[in-house]
């Protein structure tokens, strides 16, 4: 049935329609005149040239203001609830360029509060735990340590709460339940939440004392509480967050978003070769039963989870994609070899990303937001 899927921040299912989504969400398309403005500050990240970054809010309006000299910060963040995955570090991998490129400083919230609201078998230890080692994964990313602060939210609740409260007050349960789909049962913890996301796209204005635009790179299925934080902005004295949305980093079984109730339909980066390699070769292809059939009609790159995760993270090059897709629909490469390929690349990356996670160790200190 057409618009049968589901997007909202704690549920992602169904075929999702992206420009339908849009529609609903009220975001605007990343279009041409949009792209060609960002390609005059550096080269175009490939995620944004090859439309994974395909929606916004107020863009032209941030670069209005970069442009007359004034600056903005970035924000975003994770719910740590488990381990990271590909999936979660592809809107950061594109957070990063948009600080390279704008010399921009981040405020990356972890949200241990929210996934001990939300997930009925975590403990506020177990995700205050993960949070610390979720942010051996963002800082293995290279972000600037001068730069990128992380804010635990139980830790720094004394610095986020009066900003928070203050978003709390000017939205109502009905709201709340508008947005977020609630009802009777849900835990009260979880209807104020939204108010503790909005805090950090105001704090960079409180602790620079001036008004500070933020941009917020983030996936599509966060944009419902930026509706509420922009919607309060303004009678807050603030300006209204602009936002850059990712679409949801695909399964390797097939599907639109990793799922991390399907093991193998996440790579965790964490996971050994040995594993990421049995992950790849169950991996959905689309493909045709036997190698002598695929000879002959050749493979589906469009449905093919190997070659979306060269689309929308592993191949930095636009015309290796293209021949890799011409190859696969001609039938002159199969299945086998483009796992293989896949494979070692991601070897190959998480070798260096487990290294920098080690390395990430001793680095805490200097990344985490430290609030009295
Ligand atoms: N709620 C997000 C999640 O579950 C975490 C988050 C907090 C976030 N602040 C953010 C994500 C800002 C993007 C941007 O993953």
């Amino acid at each position: 049935m057409e618009g049968d899927f589901v997007v909202t921040p704690w549920q992602v299912t169904g075929d999702i329609d992206y420009d339908q989504l849009i529609q609903r969400f009220g975001t605007k398309k990343v279009d041409q005149a949009l792209l060609d403005r960002l390609a005059g500050y550096g080269p175009l990240h490939p995620m944004l040239r090859r439309g994974v970054v395909y929606s916004q809010r107020d863009m032209e309006w941030l670069l209005d203001l970069y442009d007359k000299g004034v600056k903005f910060s970035l924000y975003t963040g994770r719910g740590p609830s488990g381990n990271t995955h590909l999936g979660h570090l592809m809107p950061w991998i594109f957070c990063k360029y948009l600080q390279d490129t704008f010399g921009a400083p981040l405020y990356f919230q972890m949200t241990d509060d929210e996934k001990f609201l939300f997930n009925e078998g975590l403990s506020l230890e177990d995700t205050y735990q993960k949070a610390m080692d979720n942010a051996l994964d963002v800082i293995a990313l290279g972000f600037d340590p001068d730069k990128t602060k992380i804010i635990i939210d139980t830790d720094c609740i004394r610095t986020l709460y009066p900003l928070s409260l203050k978003v709390a007050k000017k939205v109502t349960f009905s709201t709340a339940k508008a947005v977020f789909g609630f009802d009777n049962s849900t835990n009260i913890g979880s209807i104020f939440f939204t108010s503790v996301q909005s805090a950090p796209a105001f704090l960079p204005s409180v602790l620079e004392g001036r008004n500070v635009p933020i941009l917020i790179p983030c996936g599509i299925d966060q944009d419902p509480h930026f509706r509420v934080t922009r919607d309060v902005a303004e009678s807050l004295g603030f300006y209204k967050p602009a936002l850059l949305h990712t679409k949801m980093f695909p399964g390797l079984t097939g599907g639109d978003k990793m799922s991390s109730s399907v093991p193998d339909s996440t790579i965790y980066t964490t996971d050994t070769a040995k594993v990421v390699r049995r992950k790849v070769g169950n991996a959905f292809t689309g493909g045709a039963v036997s190698a002598e059939e695929q000879r002959k009609t050749g493979g589906k790159p469009e449905v093919c989870a190997v070659f979306k995760y060269q689309y929308y993270l592993f191949e930095p090059s636009d015309q290796a994609l293209d021949d890799l897709a011409d190859r696969c629909r001609k039938g002159d490469v199969l299945c086998g070899e483009c796992k293989k390929m896949l494979s070692d690349r991601l070897v190959h990356f998480l070798e260096g990303h487990q290294r920098r996670r080690e390395e990430a160790k001793s680095q805490l200190g200097r990344f985490i937001m430290r609030c009295e």
